[in-house]
């Protein structure tokens, strides 16, 4: 069967002609540092939803690029934005002034509640500057204190990048073991255990970090009553609630910010992934006297808040900011859990489905990666994370028929996992009635 690709497949196709899937993963296996274990795809274009390998294949992304790719490919007011020839700036450097930067900050510090942004290039680079912020907020509002205020309160199970300060503030011991000693000061607090918040908790607590849904964690939702008295907390010692939403925030649960279903309001703020629509930006969003603690010189980033970036990040949130879009994603949402929790139903091999939005997980009984090899050679790109935990991820456009899609594909793999063994089932047939 010939697949028709759309025009922005053929372009990415085109334009990549040469290497092969085999010469391009030999080649990586030779030259790249082994640092990511890929899936066996070539991707070479993509539109809307799907995404084209080399050979004309194509996937139904549910995974969009790990909550990158919000508005998923090639969506058209974005690739207007890029070819817009008027504009000839890729890079100024913070050294001068663009036209895109302010107007970026004011329309976050709308959305968040809070006042400034500094702009970042990666998810771990803002929660390094939101850790060096929270330092320096407690230096500058306490200088007299005899002792330091320093230490940096994280959840168990959290996950806030690969630089040494977030990595610090990172749970899993694959992660920061190979690079230990990292950032003194970091103390894990029980997910959920307000008793142990309240416990950890000290006058030299400078921030408690929370992922209101932990991302990588599996989709694991925090609750209202940890979130409430991490903010009481933070308020009564003049410490900071930082609130990571590189993954569940800007519209990926169908509010702007995962923070807003508890009626919260962190000092920061941290975004990232979906924000430029796939090229690199983060922003740090704090409130006025917190961003106050820094001054010119303190902090800063070559690249952060390119005109190119900016430019595509108020297109992003223009469109998710259009009447319906929000709810659309609580809708799309909504009906991706039922699905999943049907299916549960009939494959006992799920054991729970979980999330918010187009955030969602199937945690099974069983480990996922083979799951994820499978639905990929069915044509549908899928995550797995804590082993078992299927993570679904989908850009925000996707639409109640890639649902459909994506269970047609899940289905008969469930199926097969949910299957009794041979063995099993014949000696269960043995057994006397
Ligand atoms: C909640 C959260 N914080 C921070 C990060 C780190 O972002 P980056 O990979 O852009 O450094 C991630 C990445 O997955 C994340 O999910």
């Amino acid at each position: 069967m010939t697949i028709q690709i759309p025009a922005a497949g053929r372009r990415g196709m085109a334009s990549q002609a040469g290497m092969n899937f085999q010469e391009i993963s030999e080649l990586e296996k030779r030259v790249l540092v082994p640092t990511y274990d890929r899936l066996p795809i070539l991707a070479v274009g993509g539109e809307g939803c799907y995404l084209y390998d080399e050979a004309g294949k194509k996937y139904l992304d549910f995974l969009a690029g790990l909550a990158v790719n919000s508005l998923g490919y090639a969506h058209p007011e974005i690739m207007a934005v890029l070819r817009d020839e008027r504009e000839t700036l890729l890079h100024v450097s913070n050294l001068l002034y663009h036209r895109y930067q302010a107007p970026l900050a004011a329309e976050l510090a709308r959305l968040t509640g809070l006042d400034r942004a500094f702009f970042a290039n990666s998810g771990t680079e803002a929660v390094e500057g939101a850790l060096k912020l929270a330092r320096a907020y407690a230096r500058k509002r306490h200088p007299g204190e005899p002792f330091e205020r320093y230490e940096i309160l994280a959840v168990e199970n959290s996950f806030h990048g690969r630089t040494f300060g977030a990595l610090a503030a990172t749970w899993p011991s694959k992660y920061r073991q190979p690079f230990e000693p990292l950032v003194p000061g970091v103390r894990f607090v029980r997910q959920n255990d307000v008793a142990h918040l309240v416990e950890s908790f000290g006058p030299r607590t400078a921030a408690v970090i929370v992922e209101v849904i932990q991302g990588e964690g599996g989709v694991v939702e925090l609750r209202e009553d940890f979130l409430k008295a991490a903010q009481e907390l933070s308020r009564a010692n003049d410490s900071l609630l930082v609130a990571d939403e590189i993954q569940c925030g800007l519209g990926r649960t169908g509010r702007w910010f995962a923070f807003q279903k508890f009626g919260i309001s962190p000092d920061v703020v941290l975004v990232a992934k979906p924000l430029a629509a796939g090229l690199p930006l983060a922003a740090i969003v704090a409130r006025e006297a917190v961003a106050q603690a820094f001054s010119p010189g303190m902090h800063g980033t070559t690249f952060g808040g390119g005109p190119l970036q900016c430019r595509l990040a108020l297109k992003v949130l223009e469109i998710l900011g259009r009447p319906g879009f929000l709810a659309r994603v609580s809708e799309v949402g909504g009906y991706l859990r039922r699905r999943l929790e049907e299916l549960k139903q009939e494959f006992p091999v799920i054991r729970t489905v979980r999330g918010e939005g187009l955030m969602v997980a199937a945690e099974l009984g069983a480990p996922c990666k083979a799951v994820v090899r499978q639905a990929l050679e069915a044509g549908v790109l899928l995550n797995c994370t804590q082993e078992k935990v299927l993570r679904f991820l989908p850009p925000l456009v996707v639409e109640r028929q890639h649902v459909e899609e994506l269970l047609r594909v899940l289905k008969p793999i469930l199926a097969a996992l949910s299957a009794p063994p041979a063995e099993a089932s014949a000696e269960k047939k043995e057994v006397p009635a």
